[in-house]
């Protein structure tokens, strides 16, 4: 085991079979060492810095129906929302103002936020934070959706891939084309965005050989950024009594990521964050680099119900962004006031500013 985790820590790749043997076999002894080999690359690529996006989640309506997903079209318990363009730009407003230099976008398929309303948010955003990052993730569009919303000043793009198992994608997600969802992420490479694709880690009907084909699909693409995190089930789903994914299998997954692709920007995500107390935190020691925490107005948190248990629902901007400080600095890691780019894509667009001069004093502003 220790050796094929020193082939992968020298070649930055491994066989199928060899990854299969760790995730098979992995114990507590050969786990603390493939973590603290994450950690030597992780310091090597971004140091002890972590990234903070501040997450908006804009609509909860959904005209697809992924099986594990608790906004999905078909739930009639959800109460829908949409934030308007202007509560947008307030979130914005006080993103910047909590020091977060990256906003993610993130909603359903809601055929309402049309390309023309994206493009005015986009802007809007822009005029107003023209140095801070825009991600989008805003599921499945066409190439000519993406290119015009890349167009109007969109940086980066998240569309996880969900699950590299055609069978297993195709199980979760009736109607829909594992083709088309993986024609999307080229779309989004081709155009430039910094993209981001990802997986869930425990689904339902997922073997470790199914994990194994994420971590080759992820190789092999190449994305900027990672999003991986537990599944969870969410009561009104047909997957509602499946078992959720643990915090040591995801967590192994990240720091195979890690190792994989070493300078990718890897989310502890809000999913690991909500099966364990300190998910985000062992996420981070495991080679995460990003935390995404919510930026959304309190009244909205609750409906954006992906998975049951999702933590922060209850608490303000301002308390997520203290809470998250404390969290990294306890890990032994420290908060970054930037845009936070792919530490590779920086190097290739060196004109892109990522400290923004005019940073202000976050430490008056929090109250520490
Ligand atoms: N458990 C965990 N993650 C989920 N997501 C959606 N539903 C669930 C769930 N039940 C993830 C998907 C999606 C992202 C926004 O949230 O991977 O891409
Ligand atoms: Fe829309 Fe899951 S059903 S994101």
């Amino acid at each position: 085991m220790k050796q094929y985790i020193d082939e992968l820590y020298e070649n930055n790749d491994l066989g199928d079979e060899k990854l299969l043997y760790i995730l098979e076999n992995i114990d507590d002894n050969s786990k603390e060492y493939l973590v603290s080999k994450a950690h030597e690359i992780r310091m090597r690529t971004y140091g002890n810095k972590v990234f903070m996006r501040g997450l908006i989640e804009f609509t909860n309506y959904c005209k697809k129906n992924c099986e594990y997903c608790g906004i999905q079209g078909r739930n009639k318990n959800v109460e829908r929302y949409r934030l308007t363009y202007d509560q947008i730009m307030e979130c914005a407003k006080v993103g910047d103002r909590l020091g977060y230099k990256t906003y993610v976008l993130q909603g359903g398929e809601d055929p309402y936020f049309n390309d023309d309303r994206i493009v005015e948010i986009i802007k809007g955003i822009k005029s107003l934070f023209p140095n801070n990052a825009i991600t989008l993730s805003l599921g499945e569009r066409s190439y000519d959706s993406y290119k015009r919303l890349f167009d109007a000043g969109a940086d980066r793009y998240l569309l996880r891939h969900e699950t590299a198992s055609k069978e297993l994608y195709e199980w979760l997600h009736p109607g829909e084309v594992f083709g088309d969802r993986i024609k999307c992420l080229e779309n989004l490479k081709e155009i430039g965005y910094q993209f981001g694709a990802g997986f869930m880690v425990g689904l339902p009907r997922q073997t470790k050989a199914d994990l194994v084909k994420d971590l080759r699909f992820v190789k092999e693409i190449e994305p900027h950024m990672c999003g991986i995190g537990p599944f969870i089930p969410h009561a009104d789903t047909k997957l509602k009594d499946f078992t959720a994914g643990t915090l040591e299998d995801t967590t192994t997954i990240l720091a195979l990521v890690r190792l994989l692709l070493p300078n990718v920007l890897l989310p502890a995500t809000t999913a690991l964050g909500s099966i364990d107390k300190v998910g985000r935190e062992k996420g981070i020691k495991a080679g995460g680099n990003v935390v995404m925490p919510n930026l959304s107005p309190t009244d909205v948190r609750e409906k954006y119900s992906l998975y049951d248990g999702k933590i922060c629902t209850g608490d303000e901007a301002a308390e997520c962004r203290k809470c998250i400080e404390r969290r990294i600095n306890n890990a032994g890691f420290e908060v970054a006031i930037t845009r936070g780019d792919n530490v590779k894509w920086s190097q290739d667009n060196p004109d892109v500013l990522q400290y923004d001069s005019k940073i202000v004093d976050i430490n008056g502003i929090l109250g520490f």
